[in-house]
């Protein structure tokens, strides 16, 4: 057997789906799921756990200034970059056992299926956990990847705060207690990064095919539009004397809805997080402030599309004022052919059912795609259900997508 069919049948689907529910008790739900979102004491169990393993395997951990939490198995050349494989270990507020946290699993069985069959690799072989990728506690999401890969900055984003206030640095200190001191400069220094996940979407399952050919990543913006008004008394001000700030906000949010619809559905609008100010039955409402997230594969449509959201916020505005922000705007990605025709090759050697597809979900390999060739490997969820406590994947299929994974790195690591 060459390195490769060691490497790959060295994988345990029993181990990997172990793993799966050990993490699943960190932040576990009644209804099966998770709520793990980032810099949470949740989150910091979860990367607690990941060292605990790493550490009975002699693998060593690193972390760099936003909390990017770094487990390396060692290669044969000390001079050569590591290719990197990961995903993200936070969840959303109702979130599932497999959103990310199966991407950092799959890359940890991926160092230990390396171990346990003596495969050494040129290249070091690195799992990644980035940190808050979801976005959901602390804005903009896919953060981590984004400042390792250059695309924020740091200091900017240490001062970010949660919705209750909480400042991101932090949190960041407390969850990271346990790990080791920060060495880790962002940058450069990379030769590929392989993510995997589940498909969060129905294509797989429809068309009976076990591992997704990833392509690309559609383009994303995130806005926030604030609405002000005036508190008054519910019960003694006259409707034509108040400046409702939910009223506004109503009138924005229906008139976007109307002018985002394409022919084609291709184009994702989402209002996800209403707040309305001070929130008081009987106080007309004086700020409302509302989240969009926008997704198209074409920067052109983006565009187009924003004008909307602004005409929308102009024209429905008065009496009260209002402003709409551009929070995240991630351009469509297009993966590395390299990485592409890998991911492919293994799927085709292994013997698995496969597609290409694109991604209709962001993921850290979006930003890290900037730095070095970069892929990933989807395998199907029960229903195409993601972002959901009931999200759900079969064993026999992450193992899969780390069968495939474990050669795409192997190839990567060895070129
Ligand atoms: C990631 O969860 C995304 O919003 O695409
Ligand atoms: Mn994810
Ligand atoms: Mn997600």
């Amino acid at each position: 057997m060459d390195s490769v069919d060691l490497a790959t049948k060295a994988v345990r689907e029993d181990r990997l789906w172990q793993r799966h529910a050990d993490m699943a008790k960190l932040g576990g739900t009644p209804r099966g799921g998770v709520n793990r979102q980032a810099l949470s004491a949740e989150d910091a169990a979860a990367r607690n756990l990941l060292m605990s393993w790493a550490k009975a395997r002699g693998f060593a951990v690193s972390t760099d200034g936003i909390g990017n939490l770094f487990v390396r198995r060692a290669g044969t050349d000390p001079n050569a970059k590591p290719i990197l494989s990961g995903s993200h270990m936070d969840s959303q507020p109702t979130g599932g056992r497999f959103d990310g946290m199966y991407g950092v699993l799959a890359a940890f069985e991926a160092l230990e299926a390396l171990e346990d069959a003596g495969v050494r690799t040129k290249r070091p072989v690195e799992a990644v956990a980035w940190t808050n990728e979801e976005g959901s506690r602390f804005q903009p999401g896919a953060m981590g990847s984004a400042v390792f890969a250059g695309q924020y900055d740091l200091q900017a984003m240490l001062e970010a705060k949660d919705w209750d206030g909480v400042v991101l640095k932090d949190a960041l200190a407390q969850t990271l207690k346990a790990a080791p001191a920060p060495t880790r400069a962002p940058g450069n220094a990379l030769d590929g990064y392989v993510e995997v996940h589940i498909e969060q979407g129905p294509r797989l399952e429809n068309d009976r095919k076990t591992i997704g050919v990833v392509t690309g990543i559609q383009g994303s913006r995130r806005f926030i539009v604030t609405v002000l008004g005036e508190e008054a008394h519910a019960g003694t001000t006259p409707r034509a004397a108040r400046k409702d700030a939910f009223v506004s906000a109503v009138a924005m949010a229906t008139s976007m809805q109307a002018a985002t619809r394409d022919a084609e559905d291709t184009l994702r609008f989402t209002i996800g997080r209403v707040e309305v100010y001070p929130g008081s039955p009987n106080t007309v409402p004086g700020r409302v402030t509302f989240t969009i997230d926008m997704r198209h594969p074409e920067i052109a449509a983006l565009d187009h599309y924003e004008s909307k959201l602004r005409d929308a916020v102009a024209r429905h505005a008065a009496p009260c004022t209002a402003t709409i922000e551009r929070v995240t705007d991630v351009a469509p990605t297009v993966f590395h052919n390299e990485v592409v025709d890998l991911v492919r090759a293994a799927a085709q050697r292994l013997a698995f059912t496969n597609m290409d597809m694109p991604s209709g979900a962001g993921h850290d390999a979006m930003h890290i795609a900037r730095l070095c060739p970069t892929g990933m490997v989807f395998v199907p969820c029960e229903r195409g259900i993601s972002h959901n406590e009931i999200e759900n994947a079969k064993p026999q299929d992450l193992a899969a997508g780390t069968r495939v994974l474990v050669e795409t790195l192997v190839r990567l690591a060895n070129r």
